[in-house]
């Protein structure tokens, strides 16, 4: 058995919330070590299919071995849920009736020193979900002017000393002392005040990794990308449930959700001659879920997992610019 060790977040609620049922088509869009999947696949026996995606090509040679029992229920996707028409179309599938998406990265990913993507543990500076493809980390590093990589952390990792820290990374660069994640995490420590350091209860890197990550991997984009198709790939009934771990991601959801329910408040012939939705497309079924303390205490990931829901309608899609 390949050694790739997830506790999946939210297992029971994302199982409360998605439904899952014999003879439907649920996709998972982050797959990973494949607890949801499993849990989606026991849940819908004998006969619910799955579609597992992930862009890590480990993390999909670890899931074909947890789901080997129910292989002949699952096809296997290596690709972006960004893209998830496009796979969708290619397996000749119009519609789904359910979608689970939790985000982030997973506990290998995180504790493999090699894919770089940890500041506490000596690597390459990669941070690609996907090796096979894209810009590492430091080639991002080396791309990026002062001004850009001081907006990329501070719009993705809120970091206060975006600044001092973005100008600092580039005077490495063109020295050429930066190769490792230690050498980027001992760097961006020497940028944030000793006094902040001793207040906080994150390491001094962690907004800057996480900053990295999100542009390496270009996950807030993939995060919208789905949200925008995912309603016409849905069957009026079907739920989408995702898992988010920080505001960026959450934010995005929250208002996508929002937007989704949204309903004219004409009177329904007026909205429906002003172009306006009578009807909403999705209803929310679950807004912010947390974890339980139970869960926290056995698994520290959780606790910033939000869990958010919501169900299709019968009401066909309008386009984004009919609500004003
Ligand atoms: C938190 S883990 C998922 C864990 C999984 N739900 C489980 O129960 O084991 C997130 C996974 O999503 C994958 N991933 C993240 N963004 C992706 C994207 N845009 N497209 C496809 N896979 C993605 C990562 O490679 C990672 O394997």
């Amino acid at each position: 058995m390949t050694a790739f060790a997830h506790s999946s977040v939210l297992l029971a609620e994302v199982l409360e919330h998605l439904e899952p049922r014999p003879g439907a088509v649920y996709v998972d869009c982050t797959l990973g070590g494949a607890g949801h999947a499993r849990a989606v696949l026991e849940a819908s026996a004998p006969d619910g299919r799955l579609i597992g995606i992930d862009r890590d090509p480990s993390a999909l040679a670890a899931a074909r071995e947890v789901l080997a029992e129910a292989a002949d229920r699952v096809t296997f996707v290596h690709g972006r849920f960004g893209d998830v028409a496009d796979h969708l179309a290619t397996l000749g599938i119009a519609r789904v009736d359910g979608f689970v998406v939790d985000l982030g990265v997973s506990s290998p990913q995180l504790d493999r020193a090699d894919r770089g993507f940890s500041f506490m543990k000596e690597g390459p500076l990669d941070m690609r979900m996907d090796p096979t493809t894209g810009q590492t980390a430091l080639e991002l590093l080396r791309d990026l002017t002062i001004d850009e990589l001081g907006d990329v952390l501070r719009d993705y990792g809120e970091e206060r000393y975006h600044r001092k820290i973005a100008r600092v990374i580039k005077d490495a660069i063109r020295a050429d002392t930066i190769a490792t994640t230690l050498d980027l995490a001992k760097l961006v420590a020497t940028c944030i005040p000793m006094f902040e350091q001793r207040k906080s209860r994150i390491h001094p890197a962690t907004r800057t990794f996480q900053a990295l990550r999100i542009a390496v991997n270009a996950e807030l984009d993939e995060i919208e990308k789905f949200l925008a198709v995912f309603p016409d790939l849905l069957e009026p009934g079907g739920r989408c449930v995702v898992i988010s771990f920080h505001s960026l991601e959450d934010r995005l959801v929250k208002h996508r959700f929002r937007d989704l329910a949204w309903t004219s408040s004409l009177p329904p012939r007026l909205a429906r001659e002003a172009g306006e939705r009578v009807e909403a497309v999705c209803t929310p079924i679950a807004r912010k879920v947390v974890a339980t303390d139970e869960e926290t205490a056995t698994n520290p990931r959780a606790r910033s997992a939000r869990l958010r829901a919501c169900e299709r309608t019968s009401a066909p899609n309008l386009p984004a610019q009919s609500r004003p």
